[in-house]
């Protein structure tokens, strides 16, 4: 397993993580586990913040909520001053009951409710981002009522593509996000959104992808927005005073990923923002970026108890956990690979060959096909790296499962920061039913 952030094999033979021994984690918070390396997703934020004053740019990094959202990390990202990106009235909720500064917050989505609009509005959030005509037209029959003016983005689709996984590409033509910019819907609706008297147009958005391991995708589509801006500008005198460039900057989960630093990533960006703004002769917006993955993706180990191993002869053998699709849904989900380790043998050879299986009943909840490992007992801990993105944040109680507990680890200190749910939280909203006549 490589070993990054505050990881490290301790005195003990054993995986540590910000200080702790995760085996004592193990026993001490119950199986299976998130544990965040704090110290590391700090690291990531300031990385970005660090890039973006070495360029010269104003700009905002608003971490992408739904790779992670739990009250904690919306107060972590608070602390590092970056701003927030969510997706739903309940990630709206989570952030808002943290803490978190109403102004820095961006309400994204292809389909927010007037519900959640109505969220948006009465915390005076910094900006929605309006995705589609229909919520166009509700926000601005909202404010209107309100007397208000609605700070918002308008999500375009540059039709580019750049992804590692058909499923998690959002930025081409034919995609449920945003205003398609080829057809010329996105300028009809940038021209509908300055002429309200409901909004402050403050610029475009567009999100190309996720994953992405080099820069010309970004490039592109940068080169395509400076162009939707220039025609804004000539149309309607438009200035945008924003560009919202999105996230998907790749991480390694293994040896085969080969991302690229916080740096060099907000580099290409800033670089390709000079040169086609000038091209056009557009003045320099204000940049915003919103990573999810890359602030949170590698600071988050699960750990699992290993319970049954199956071996069946010249074929394959099975170590089971104590979890699976339920608690990381991305190898069903995805074919997403990822490397681990037994946590309780650090030292000993890498001379086994198993494939990880979750306990759930079903025939593809595989955690990992063909990994090299230890020698694995019934009883050890296995710790699978980089399962902080997008693991919790789509775990289900499939199978009645409940949700693991996470926990954050700094300089020796684990907290809590959510409990695991129990066998009483998985009824908690059944109802048997009241009915007076049972036919039979
Ligand atoms: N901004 C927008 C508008 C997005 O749609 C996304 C991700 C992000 C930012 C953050 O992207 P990131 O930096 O995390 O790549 N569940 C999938 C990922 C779906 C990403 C959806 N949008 C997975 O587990 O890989």
């Amino acid at each position: 397993m490589y070993l990054h952030g505050t990881s490290r094999i301790n005195e003990r033979g054993h995986l540590e993580i910000g200080g702790c021994d995760t085996v004592e984690l193990a026993q001490r918070f119950g199986t299976p586990l998130y544990v965040y390396d704090e110290a590391l997703i700090r690291e990531k934020c300031r990385s970005y913040v660090q890039a973006f004053r070495e360029s010269g740019f104003a700009f905002q990094v608003a971490y992408a909520s739904k790779a992670f959202c739990t009250m904690a990390m919306c107060k972590l990202v608070e602390e590092e001053g970056l701003s927030l990106d969510v997706v739903s009235g309940g990630e709206l909720y989570t952030a808002l009951q943290a803490g978190f500064p109403a102004e820095r917050i961006h309400f994204h989505g292809n389909n927010k409710s007037p519900e959640e609009m109505r969220m948006g509005l009465d915390a005076n959030i910094g900006c929605f981002v309006v995705d589609n005509f229909y919520e166009l037209a509700l926000l601005e029959e909202m404010a209107q009522e309100r007397g208000v003016v609605v700070n918002i983005l308008l999500r375009v689709t540059p039709g580019v593509e750049a992804h590692t996984h058909e499923y998690i590409s959002t930025g081409q033509q034919d995609s449920k996000f945003g205003f398609d910019v080829l057809s010329g819907q996105a300028l009809e609706a940038m021209h509908l959104a300055q002429r309200s008297t409901a909004f402050k147009l403050l610029g475009v958005h567009s999100h190309i992808g996720s994953q992405i391991f080099d820069t010309d995708g970004f490039v592109i589509a940068i080169a395509r927005l400076a162009e939707l801006l220039r025609e804004a500008k000539e149309k309607d005198g438009f200035i945008s005073e924003v560009l919202n460039v999105g996230g998907g900057f790749g991480i390694r989960y293994t040896a085969e990923d080969t991302p690229l630093t916080p740096r060099e990533y907000v580099q290409a960006i800033t670089q390709a923002v000079r040169a086609e703004f000038a091209k056009h002769d557009l003045p320099l917006p204000e940049l915003w970026i919103e990573p999810g993955r890359s602030i949170v993706g590698d600071a988050g180990t699960t750990l699992y108890r290993i319970g049954s191993v199956k071996e069946i002869p010249n074929l394959r053998k099975y170590v089971a956990v104590d979890g699976g699709m339920t608690d990381n849904l991305r190898p069903a989900l995805y074919e997403a690979r990822y490397e681990a380790a037994v946590a309780n043998r650090m030292t000993e050879p890498v001379n086994d060959l198993v494939s990880v299986a979750g306990k759930c009943c079903e025939t593809g909840d595989m955690l990992i096909w063909d990994l090299p490992l230890q020698h694995a007992q019934p009883g050890d801990i296995l710790a699978v790296s980089c399962t902080g993105a997008y693991g919790y944040a789509m775990s289900n109680n499939y199978n009645r499962i409940g949700r693991p507990a996470v926990v954050f680890v700094k300089d020796g200190e684990a907290e809590c920061v959510v409990e695991r749910e129990s066998l009483a939280d998985l009824i908690r909203h059944d109802r048997l039913p009241n009915r007076h006549h049972v036919h039979r």
